[in-house]
């Protein structure tokens, strides 16, 4: 199974360059399956159902979040109805949206599951112990399973990548928006890297006006986040995975730049 994964797609610069580039992407890779981080899709921040809508249209056959998926309030009662949109699993009970879906791929399915760190993120529930807990059911049905860890800490995600190594297929990080070099197979057949990247404007911070992050660290006075202007970079990687879900190989897609 081949599969792609794009990195926290930010605003109408980061819609854009995936847009544009899928359609090489997919010529190059032949995916059977595109993954992205949509929750900073909508204007950078959050996610709405007519953008959720275009980043399907697009092909992309699951979208995963982290934080930021709660800051548009009219998104919760389409995490409710849309199974393909997922927030990551460890948040209280009762909170809405799903955070685990089955993809059917060919005559195989995949599980895609969200979770998010807690370290420097919030007081959730423990990732490892409910990827343990959801591990238990996903591997009744599909031994090809992507989990999408959204976190701050580096050191939390390479821990979890050890961790769930040899059960899931994949572990990919999100939510720093700056890519790592370290994408590898680990021992037992885990595909891994730290932080996919972004996919938007490079030229900002985070994908940020850097004239309104500097003007935050310079007077530490609340200031309205707006989406850099400039050029975007697409970020993601190219995993294969081979019949018993194990990757068999990871590759950093080539980031490419246009001006937006
Ligand atoms: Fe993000
Ligand atoms: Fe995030």
């Amino acid at each position: 199974m081949r599969i792609i994964l794009l990195g926290d797609i930010f605003g109408r610069p980061g819609r854009k360059i995936v847009k544009e580039a899928l359609p090489q992407l997919r010529e190059v890779y032949q995916p059977d399956v595109i993954v992205a981080n949509g929750e900073n899709a909508a204007g950078g921040f959050g996610l709405t159902k007519k953008v959720a809508e275009e980043l399907f249209e697009m092909g992309i056959d699951v979208i995963t979040s982290g934080n930021h998926i709660w800051d548009k309030k009219e998104v919760y009662p389409y995490l409710q109805e849309e199974r393909r949109v997922l927030r990551p699993a460890n948040y209280p009970p009762g909170v809405p949206g799903s955070f685990l879906h089955y993809l059917p791929v060919g005559t195989e399915t995949l599980a895609v599951l969200s979770l998010t760190g807690r370290v420097f993120m919030g007081d959730f529930d423990c990732p490892f112990r409910k990827f343990d807990q959801l591990y238990a059911e996903m591997s009744q049905r599909t031994h090809h399973i992507v989990v999408d860890f959204h976190g701050e800490a580096t050191s939390e995600k390479i821990a979890f990548g050890w961790y769930a190594d040899g059960r899931a297929s994949v572990v990919v990080g999100t939510h720093t928006h700056v890519a790592t070099a370290d994408q590898r197979i680990l021992g037992r057949g885990t595909g891994y890297v730290t932080d996919l990247g972004m996919c938007g404007p490079v030229d900002g911070v985070l994908g940020v006006d850097r004239q309104v992050v500097i003007q935050k660290f310079l007077t530490q006075l609340p200031n309205r986040f707006t989406v850099a202007p400039g050029p975007s970079q697409l970020n993601g990687v190219f995993v294969e995975l081979d019949r018993k879900g194990k990757t068999t190989e990871i590759l950093r897609l080539p980031a490419q730049e246009n001006i937006v």
